[in-house]
């Protein structure tokens, strides 16, 4: 992905006068240009009655049912538990995954330290590889500081 430096350093650029909900809408915009990232959002970590659940913020994309997301659920719910990225080849073959498009073949999640994630879909299969990832989580490590700076 030779545009991979280019992107990240627009988007290191912008964050520096960006609020956050703006750089993660960015982030969506950039992201959802590149080749196979086809559903490209953020969900948020809050707090409900006793316990965390993630809620849907910027994306780009189909719409989804899923706007709220237990913990206990999905491969959003796994990722930010366990507090690592997620990258799953063939959702259909992952039973945590909640279907949001019948064209999604691959997911990649990535969490945003204490704060929620980036999840990204595929309309094909084993679309993120080493280079993906690293970029997502790149991304999330922009998104985390400017949260923590605001
Ligand atoms: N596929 C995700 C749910 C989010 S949406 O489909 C946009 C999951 O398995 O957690």
């Amino acid at each position: 992905m030779a545009v991979t430096s280019d992107l990240l350093q627009a988007l290191e650029e912008e964050s520096k006068s960006l609020p956050a909900e703006a750089l993660m809408q960015r982030i969506c915009e950039k992201l959802a240009q590149l080749p196979h990232f086809n559903w490209v959002g953020f969900y948020m970590l809050a707090q409900e009655a006793c316990k965390k659940v993630l809620y849907l913020g910027p994306f780009v994309g189909a719409p989804t049912p899923h706007v709220r997301i237990p913990l206990h659920e999905g491969i959003c719910g796994a990722a930010v538990s366990q507090g690592q990225t997620i990258v799953v080849d063939d959702v259909n073959s992952d039973p945590r995954y909640l279907a949001c498009s019948l064209e999604t073949k691959s997911e990649i999640v990535v969490p945003i330290r204490v704060h929620g994630e980036i999840d990204i879909h595929s309309h094909t299969h084993a679309a993120f590889g080493p280079e993906e990832r690293a970029l997502v989580e790149r991304c999330a490590d922009l998104v985390g500081r400017r949260l923590e700076a605001q």
